[in-house]
């Protein structure tokens, strides 16, 4: 016989009126190889179908599962119950609009930093359909594919200390998006045109330093390394803009 689990989860939903924000157990029994995905299943299916939480791919690829376990961002289908006490509380994200109990709307928000980074190759070059594909190196595809991983699921931003008090900051996955467009060698922005998007304390400069985003990525995606690498350019660009005489803000 397994562990009696008790989850004491986060209920709310702000479309019925005068519902208020609480905690509410549910027990279960635990089983071989049980993750969060199957235990918040089980639960919706036979205590209460009005639990609300997001789940896709149950395989760690959509990122639509990250909620607050035990107090650490992480996701539910990869979260084995048997690494958590026995009893433990599950709360929704941080930072992205609640939708109600567990859900978050992470859609939203990362749609609008794909606005803001341009998160598409800038170039002038025509495209011709029946030109060659060109041939990329090696080492240049697998750079730009470490930040490419990411799978948007939102642990980072709601892990960030910056991010939960300033909802302007881009966020680890920003300037790791940032990072992923520098490092193609088809984008033909300058450095001074990177400089406007995230030269600035929403962007590169924002960051405080404590780098819980690369501790909780759940892809592991090097993101300490990916923001040393978007600020040393930044740095740069930012001495080169002042020393043309413009204003650096
Ligand atoms: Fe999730 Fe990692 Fe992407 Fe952040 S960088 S959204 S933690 S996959
Ligand atoms: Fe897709 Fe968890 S359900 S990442």
């Amino acid at each position: 016989m397994g562990r009696q689990l008790t989850l004491s989860i986060f209920r709310y939903n702000p479309n019925i009126p005068g519902d208020q924000p609480r905690m509410q157990d549910y027990k279960l029994e635990e089983h071989e190889g049980m993750t969060l995905f199957v235990a918040l299943n089980k639960i919706r299916e036979e205590q209460d179908p009005s639990l609300m939480f997001d789940f896709v791919c149950r395989a760690a690829i959509c990122g639509s599962c990250a909620m607050m376990i035990n107090g650490r961002p992480r996701l539910a289908c990869k979260t084995m119950t048997r690494t958590l006490p026995s009893r433990f509380t599950v709360m929704p994200l941080p930072v992205f609009k609640l939708i109600g109990d567990l859900s978050v709307d992470t859609g939203t928000w990362f749609r609008n930093l794909q606005i803001r980074t341009e998160a598409w190759i800038h170039t002038n070059k025509k495209f011709d359909p029946n030109e060659l594909e060109v041939r990329m190196d090696n080492k240049v595809a697998e750079a730009i594919y470490e930040p490419e991983r990411c799978i948007e699921c939102g642990c980072c931003v709601a892990a960030c200390v910056t991010a939960n008090i300033r909802e302007d900051f881009l966020g680890a996955t920003g300037i790791n998006r940032v990072a992923r467009f520098m490092l193609d060698p088809r984008d033909e922005r300058s450095d001074a045109e990177y400089f406007e998007v995230v030269g600035n304390e929403d962007g590169a400069f924002g960051c405080v330093g404590i780098m819980a985003c690369a501790d909780i990525c759940p892809m592991e995606i090097p993101l300490q390394q990916n923001l040393a690498y978007v600020r040393r350019k930044m740095a740069k660009a930012g001495l080169k803009l002042d020393l043309k005489g413009f204003k650096v803000s």
